[in-house]
């Protein structure tokens, strides 16, 4: 996805945009998107899947922004959701109820009925209790549910612990051993109908063997299922295919549809998945300027004015981010730590970064488009971003920049005090 970020005549591009003239009309810091980043990355699934009945459901919660939804929803993807809220903005930008699954472990009995209500086409249940919890919501709306026991497959991920999902002792899905009994008891429930069976194992996965590993465990479960007279539509394999953020080296995309083509010979079930980082990361940047250099002892700073509650990845995982200037300068070469100007010394993009750099040069932090916006906070009161989508020589502003009074607008100070 390289392809859509590009440096022309020294000045950084997003398809046929100088980052620079972005800058210069919607100011800093700003998340920038390539649209037709957004659209290779989801025709390479849909290719590679041709032939094979599947529905793609974007993992929402990786970039949510109405505009990426939208070019997603067109090119006839589902959504996965984790909230109400989620289902209310796949809706608002022109989603399909029936091609999204809900995710999660908390839903709530509102969360349930507004999705029972839109006819969402599956929940991916994750407890006794939750079944229990929905067949007497649908009952009570007078609904059938369709439902999917997400299972929990016991397999190492090899990620970031905070972001792996399939270990037995992690919070999410039904335990393998107990799923058998989950889907007899759902099988009994006269408001749910069984559908499918998901995973999900975790997310940046680098390697495609702990997905096969959890594939084939899931096929165990089916063929006993099946063999109990209750047979599933679907197959629903989650997300978590990761992407090259510095070095690493996952599969490409059309490898690990192949792969898992290979291990699901012989299965007629609809395959459904749930991408997120992959269709976003590398289709979006944070563009930024620096604000002070400041020459410490040890170590030169970078002061910028994207922080932590931007782009929170770096704090909370350490995660590492491309930084690259947007015009190349003449300036020395010299060894920067790039941090935000929040009061935390966990406020930081990136250590110890070589650049030609003073103060106003513009920085792109790569590889930001998934988990960047959507886990941004207003921490310091630091109204969020503006976001833009470059859609070949044009430029669309798909997010307003908050205002501070936006922030504060439905707080009150008590009267009478
Ligand atoms: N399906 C389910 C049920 C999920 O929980 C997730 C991600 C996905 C799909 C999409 O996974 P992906 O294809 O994006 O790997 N904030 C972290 C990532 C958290 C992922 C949570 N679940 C980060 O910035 O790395």
């Amino acid at each position: 996805m390289d392809d859509h970020f590009n440096y022309q005549n020294k000045q950084l591009h997003v398809e046929q945009v100088a980052l620079a003239d972005i800058a210069a009309l919607h100011g800093t810091p700003c998340y920038v998107y390539s649209r037709a980043a957004l659209t290779s990355g989801f025709r390479q699934f849909s290719d590679a899947l041709q032939g094979r009945e599947h529905l793609i459901c974007y993992a929402v919660k990786a970039n949510s922004n109405l505009a990426i939804l939208n070019v997603f929803a067109r090119l006839g993807a589902g959504f996965d959701i984790v909230s109400g809220g989620e289902l209310q903005r796949v809706l608002a930008a022109g989603g399909d109820a029936r091609k999204v699954v809900f995710s999660g472990v908390g839903k709530t009995v509102a969360e349930m009925r507004l999705a029972l209500e839109a006819n969402i086409l599956c929940f991916n249940v994750e407890s006794a209790a939750e079944l229990d919890r929905l067949n007497e919501v649908a009952d009570s709306m007078g609904k059938v549910a369709a439902i999917s026991l997400r299972v929990n497959p016991d397999v190492d991920a090899k990620t970031h612990p905070y972001i792996s999902t399939g270990l037995k002792q992690n919070k999410f899905g039904v335990a393998y051993t107990e799923a058998v009994a989950l889907y007899r008891k759902a099988h009994a429930m006269p408001n749910l109908r069984i559908t499918g069976m998901d995973c999900h194992i975790g997310s940046q996965l680098i390697e495609t063997s702990p997905f096969i590993a959890a594939v084939e465990k899931i096929l165990l479960l089916v063929d006993a299922l099946s063999s109990e007279g209750i047979a599933l539509e679907h197959l629903d394999l989650g997300g978590g295919l990761g992407i090259c953020y510095q070095d690493e080296t996952p599969p490409a995309i059309t490898d690990y549809i192949a792969a898992l083509l290979g291990a699901l010979q012989g299965r007629t079930q609809k395959l459904i998945l749930e991408p997120g980082r992959v269709l976003v990361g590398n289709a979006g940047v944070l563009l930024t300027r620096v604000e002070y250099i400041k020459p410490g002892e040890e170590k030169n700073f970078a002061i910028v004015d994207a922080a932590m509650n931007d782009l929170m990845r770096p704090a909370l995982y350490d995660a590492y981010h491309g930084i690259k200037p947007v015009v190349r300068e003449d300036h020395a070469v010299q060894n920067y730590e790039i941090v935000g100007p929040i009061c935390e010394t966990g406020d930081f993009i990136g250590h110890a970064r070589e650049l030609a750099i003073a103060p106003q040069s513009l920085l792109a932090v790569m590889s930001a488009g998934a988990y960047g916006m959507s886990m941004s906070s207003n921490y310091n009161t630091r109204p969020r971003a503006a976001e833009v989508m470059v859609d070949g020589d044009k430029v669309h502003l798909v997010r307003e920049r908050e205002t501070v009074q936006q922030l504060f607008a439905g707080e009150k100070i008590i009267a009478g005090l």
